[in-house]
């Protein structure tokens, strides 16, 4: 991904002995944070599953925001914000998290022990390990390469994701944030406790299935003669294949020339569980906790051509595209496109 920040391999034996050193030292570490990480297991496993059900919150929304909490601790993507977020946020518990990774935040800072969760692999080598990290710092790259383009940027089905904060402030663009009622109440909410500004920002309360976001787009001030940069990140995943088709179609219909669909697409292999173990255990806690996968494309033949026919079905155009596993020997799971109307 970043080629600055992937290392060049030392000898085997070498590494070899500087792991068995790191691990010598990690483990007084964690013994320390062990009567801490029992309590905060509980804190926030109570804090993103049963709290997040009382107040109606998008669980996978919790879990988009902790790994960006995560990338913060493991030195992959500074977020101060979504850490001071996370800080006020009635859904995460900063100590559960603190005393649960405290070890290994600590370990990696003190002497390099190696943590997956901090892991980026060149691209096209990603695997589901490496896939939650990289993906945030490619949304990354898309927002900044088009912040300045482009007047108005919408974000639906945002959750707790805050990268419209992290790149439009003090920009002109306008920005429109979308998701569910209960998830944007609680987001704006615990913006306020946490004292961050997002007055530029509007939220409008949507539910797909059930409404129509485009008439509450264009009621909220959307523009449709001005340039927008649509960013659909880790959505359509929990969507039923004709609403992310409509949806598309929709956005499509709302793109004036130099618009773009920037979005990501999990394949049916990935989606249904099969492609392995982890997957199959993220999809079973997803659909435990009301939010089962429903949407994927087949990637098993030709994964371009796929996505490409899929968003020529929308009335898109590819533009551009990261397939993860691309060039490891086994068929590609996710991917994030650029598109435009066609
Ligand atoms: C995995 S989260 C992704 C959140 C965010 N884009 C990110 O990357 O952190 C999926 C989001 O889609 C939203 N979503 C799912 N179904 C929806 C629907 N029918 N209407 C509106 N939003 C929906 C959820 O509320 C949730 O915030």
């Amino acid at each position: 991904m970043n080629s600055k920040n992937i290392k060049k391999r030392p000898p085997k034996i070498l590494r070899f002995l500087i792991k068995l050193f790191q691990i010598i030292l990690y483990i007084p570490i964690q013994i320390i944070f062990i009567p801490f990480a029992v309590i905060g297991i509980i804190i926030a496993i109570y804090k993103e599953m049963r709290k997040s059900k009382k107040l109606g919150v998008s669980f996978s929304a919790i879990k988009a925001l902790q790994y960006r909490w995560l990338m913060h601790y493991f030195n992959t993507r500074p977020d101060p914000i979504s850490v001071a977020f996370i800080k006020k946020f009635p859904c995460e518990s900063h100590f559960g998290m603190w005393s649960i990774m405290g070890s290994l935040i600590i370990s990696l800072r003190l002497f390099g022990f190696p943590a997956k969760l901090g892991k980026l692999v060149e691209q096209g080598e990603e695997t589901a390990d490496t896939t939650a990290g990289i993906r945030v710092l490619m949304f990354d790259k898309v927002m900044e390469k088009y912040v300045d383009e482009v007047e108005q940027i919408v974000l639906p089905g945002v959750g707790f994701d805050l990268i419209a904060l992290r790149f439009t402030k003090e920009k002109k663009v306008k920005v429109f944030e979308l998701d569910q009622v209960n998830t944007l109440n609680v987001k704006v909410e615990t913006l306020k406790k946490a004292g961050i500004k997002h007055d530029w920002i509007t939220y409008i309360p949507v539910d797909y299935a059930n409404e129509s976001w485009v008439d509450k787009l264009l009621g909220a001030g959307f523009d449709k003669t001005k340039k927008t940069l649509f960013l659909w990140q880790s959505v359509s995943l929990y969507l039923e294949a004709d609403i992310v088709k409509k949806n598309l179609r929709e956005m499509a219909d709302l793109c004036v020339d130099g618009s773009i669909i920037a979005q990501d697409f999990y394949s049916k292999v990935f989606s249904s569980g099969e492609y392995s173990k982890a997957a199959k255990n993220f999809m079973n806690i997803i659909k435990k906790m009301g939010e089962p996968a429903k949407f994927g494309i087949d990637m098993s033949d030709d994964p371009k051509a796929a996505v490409e026919l899929f968003l020529k079905e929308c009335g898109l155009k590819m533009t551009k595209i990261n397939l993860f596993g691309e060039k490891l020997d086994i068929e590609p799971f996710y991917c994030i496109v650029e598109a435009k109307k066609l």
